[in-house]
């Protein structure tokens, strides 16, 4: 290594040690963050060095990243993107290509999803011109079934886009047999559940594509950004293609002529031999990373292990410190999983002695973050008001989740002392008001 750099990163190594003392924990003052990246020395230095390598643009970490994140899961392909919402939006968008010719989704067909979550799960099937249809979910995995599911495929069903809750796997194998036996297409938006397994395998491997987000609340950080994994060569070429602008070339950045044709395409109506850098075969975007986000990625994937055992157990120190506290629906697995968790899901009961709202204020003012399930219910949303969508059953649960349900945090940051007093404050409020 040069030696000015070694030295700089010596002194960056020093200035992380300096800068980043704990300090003490003090109960109801020092904020207790639902979520928040996790963020070491190696972090910092990793950073620091893709400032002096100035790759500005996606460049080698990215490639890097992609290869190492594609193995982590067995899979072929992983693709970077800027945002879980982006990648969510690229893995739906991907199913529409003409690529796909007979199998591609046109406007109107419909798309199977929970109706209580994040909007960009749902978002991008709208975004498409397409129909979402809303099924319930379960208390307390927060998690649909298949049955549900079953129950909601029609004439014009052509896929599946569901999210693991809060890391909570939904029963994924079952329904990915049944997309299979129905021809649908099954999109894992894997965006909280980094590390979780069904039936021992990872979540994220199970769908033709799968999403990840890197944005701090997550598993892994990069600040911002996001990630489609696929085991099939034809749907990851349609990503990048997606990804890149559209365009048909699948050069690595900073590559010329990976196909040896640069110049020796026909397509449409072009000129014979137009630079296949400047062939576009989709109506893309530009929803690509850099490299300074993909070196903080590759420092903290060798940290994914260690983060998902932290998370196991801050949740089990709380659902264990809470077990048996009445007014209160506590989470439970999926059967047959072991979840990553994003955080701890309670839900106040109809007969509790005490609402959401004064809990919720009562955690806040001892500066335990609390969070709700998202949009809750989002046909409740006005952005959604004048959509079209179908809705499959009643959703009562999801009106529940709307209603009564928070969570707290379990990420790696908060130590069992921190855990501790959340269950102590917990337990004080419901003694207190029941
Ligand atoms: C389930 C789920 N999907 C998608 C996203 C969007 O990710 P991003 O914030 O990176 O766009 C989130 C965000 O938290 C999420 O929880």
């Amino acid at each position: 290594m040069n030696e000015a750099k070694a030295l700089l990163l010596e002194q960056v190594r020093k200035y992380h040690q300096e800068a980043s003392r704990p300090s003490a924990f003090v109960p109801g003052v020092t904020p207790l963050l639902p979520s928040g990246a996790v963020l070491d020395e190696s972090d910092r230095v990793a950073l620091v060095e893709a400032a002096l390598e100035m790759q500005i643009a996606a460049g080698t970490s990215s490639v890097r990243f992609e290869r190492e994140f594609a193995r982590t899961f067995k899979l072929r392909k992983a693709h970077l993107t800027n945002s879980g919402s982006s990648a969510n939006l690229l893995a739906l968008t991907a199913l529409t290509s003409p690529r796909l010719e007979d199998r591609r989704l046109r406007p109107g067909d419909e798309v199977i999803t929970v109706a209580a979550g994040f909007p960009t799960t749902v978002n991008p099937i709208l975004q498409n011109q397409l129909v979402p249809v809303f099924v319930d979910i379960e208390l307390p995995t927060y998690n649909t079934t298949a049955e549900r599911i079953a129950a909601a495929i029609g004439p014009r069903t052509r896929a599946i886009m569901i999210a693991h809750a809060m890391g909570n796997p939904f029963p994924v194998q079952e329904v990915a047999e049944l997309a299979a036996e129905h021809g649908l297409f099954l999109i894992e938006d894997n965006c909280d559940a980094v590390g979780s397994t069904y039936r021992g395998r990872p979540t994220g491997t199970f769908g033709d594509l799968s999403t990840v987000s890197f944005y701090p609340a997550h598993h892994l950080t990069m600040g911002e950004g996001g990630c489609v994994l696929t085991n099939s060569l034809a749907l990851a070429r349609i990503i990048e293609s997606l990804r890149n602008w559209g365009r048909d070339c699948w050069c690595e950045p900073g590559e010329n002529d990976r196909c040896l044709r640069r110049f020796g395409f026909q397509f449409g109506d072009l000129p014979f031999g137009y630079d296949h850098k400047y062939i576009f075969s989709h109506v893309g975007y530009n929803l690509k990373t850099t490299d300074l986000q993909a070196a903080l990625g590759l420092s903290q994937l060798r940290r994914l292990d260690e983060f998902g055992a932290a998370r196991q157990r801050n949740w089990t120190r709380l659902r264990e410190g809470l077990d048996g506290l009445p007014g209160l629906i506590l989470p439970e697995p999926t059967p047959d999983s072991e979840p990553s968790w994003f955080g701890f899901l309670l839900t106040v009961k109809p007969d509790a002695g005490f609402t959401r709202a004064k809990l919720v204020q009562f955690l806040e003012s001892r500066k335990i973050g609390t969070r709700l399930l998202f949009a809750g219910n989002l046909t409740r949303h006005p952005a959604y008001s004048d959509r079209e969508y179908r809705v499959v059953g009643e959703l009562t649960n999801s009106d529940i989740v709307t209603e009564h349900t928070f969570w707290i945090g379990v990420y790696p940051a908060l130590t069992t002392e921190m855990i501790d007093y959340m269950v102590a404050s917990i337990r004080e409020f419901v003694a207190r008001e029941r």
